[in-house]
């Protein structure tokens, strides 16, 4: 039988990643502009199926700022989450653009601005991992929330031991 308990020999991989919790009046004045857009960009997001608006703000190193939210389906899985939706238009529009900070904010069913800071799914983590991986400089992640703000300074604090195409 499996013994969960029972390993032969054991290597501890200890994995150390940072969060940066902060209010609002401690971000720069560019992180700022970005939480705005981001926060903007929730009230033009398609989600008639699940109420939830998601928007993002990408900051590309070409000076850009490019703006994308959730778009939903009747056929649930044809939707896209806000961060896909954005770091998908920035590399169409923008090829050549690395992209520096990705500010994330999202409004509940009530309407209203999440108080935890939104956590995106695991499968906007690996685009972002790539976008990253491509651009070569660390992204900043900037999870917005009412009660806090989240700054991660790079996606390998969102997604330790990711895939990449190294593997292929
Ligand atoms: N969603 C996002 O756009 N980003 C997230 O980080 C979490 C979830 C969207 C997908 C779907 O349209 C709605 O929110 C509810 O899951």
């Amino acid at each position: 039988m499996f013994n969960v308990n029972h390993i032969e020999s054991m290597e501890e991989l200890d994995l150390h990643i940072t969060v940066i919790k902060k209010n609002e009046d401690e971000l720069t004045e560019e992180e700022k502009q970005l939480v705005e857009q981001a926060k903007e960009a929730t009230y033009r997001s398609y989600a008639p199926y699940s109420n939830f608006r998601v928007g993002a703000a990408a900051a590309l190193d070409n000076g850009v700022t490019v703006t994308g939210n959730n778009q939903e389906n009747s056929a649930y899985p044809s939707g896209l989450c806000a961060e896909r939706t954005t770091l998908f238009y920035a590399n169409a529009r923008y090829p050549e653009a690395k992209v520096k900070c990705l500010c994330i904010a999202a409004r509940d069913t009530s309407g209203q601005f999440t108080k935890r800071p939104i956590a995106p799914c695991g499968a906007c983590r690996q685009v972002m991992s790539e976008t990253e991986d491509r651009g070569g400089v660390d992204m900043k992640i900037i999870l917005y929330g009412t009660d806090g703000i989240y700054i991660i300074r790079s996606v390998k604090d969102l997604l330790p031991v990711s895939f990449d195409s190294s593997f292929l």
